[in-house]
């Protein structure tokens, strides 16, 4: 797929079939990731790939709209070290938001469907990922083959009209 054509096929995928996600495509997806800018390249993610089902089923439980989770191929946690101060949390959301990005387009790319979640039982998660202390699980994005139908640019996005958004020169 071209990228303008990811970023409009891009969409929330909430319900998956059951066709795994190659090792490769994975892997893909994983480096884009990996490959997003962040503050100064301090790079703070770290991926916790997860598609074992029962796994998947209990990493579900962490937040009240993370269903999708359960039902998904796999689920990549996106895991960082718990921020120092109020600045770094910013840096590290807004980060964490770009290395999402990045994940969420190549998945499109590949024809597979990605999910947001929250993540607000930390003890969940740690439970089931295992991760170290002093780190937060901070994001979860589900993937997986959509069930409705394949990724194609969107012709009608639910998003506010472009001239709404955007000023140019000055406000
Ligand atoms: C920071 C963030 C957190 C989100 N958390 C959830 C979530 O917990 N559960 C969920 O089903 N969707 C979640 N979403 C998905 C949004 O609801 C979705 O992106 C938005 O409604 C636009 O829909 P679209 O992605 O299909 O264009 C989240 C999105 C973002 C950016």
């Amino acid at each position: 797929m071209e990228t303008w054509d990811a970023i409009r096929a891009r969409r929330n995928v909430r319900q998956y079939t059951d066709q795994p996600i190659s090792r490769d495509d994975l892997e893909k997806i994983l480096d884009a990731g990996r490959r997003a800018p962040s503050a100064g390249n301090w790079q703070p993610w770290n991926f916790v790939v997860v598609s074992d089902r029962d796994q998947l089923v209990e990493l579900a439980k962490v937040w009240q709209a993370a269903g999708h989770v359960a039902r998904s191929a796999a689920t990549i946690a996106i895991v960082a070290k718990e921020p120092e101060d109020a600045r770094r949390r910013d840096l590290l959301e807004y980060d964490l938001g770009q290395a999402t990005a990045n994940i969420m387009l190549e998945a499109a790319d590949l024809g597979i469907g990605s999910g947001h979640s929250a993540v607000s039982d930390q003890e969940q998660a740690r439970r089931v990922l295992d991760m170290p202390d002093g780190y937060l699980c901070m994001y979860l994005i589900a993937l997986g083959y959509p069930v409705d139908r394949p990724l194609r640019p969107l012709v009608r996005p639910d998003r506010r009209p472009l001239d709404e958004v955007v000023h140019w020169d000055r406000w």
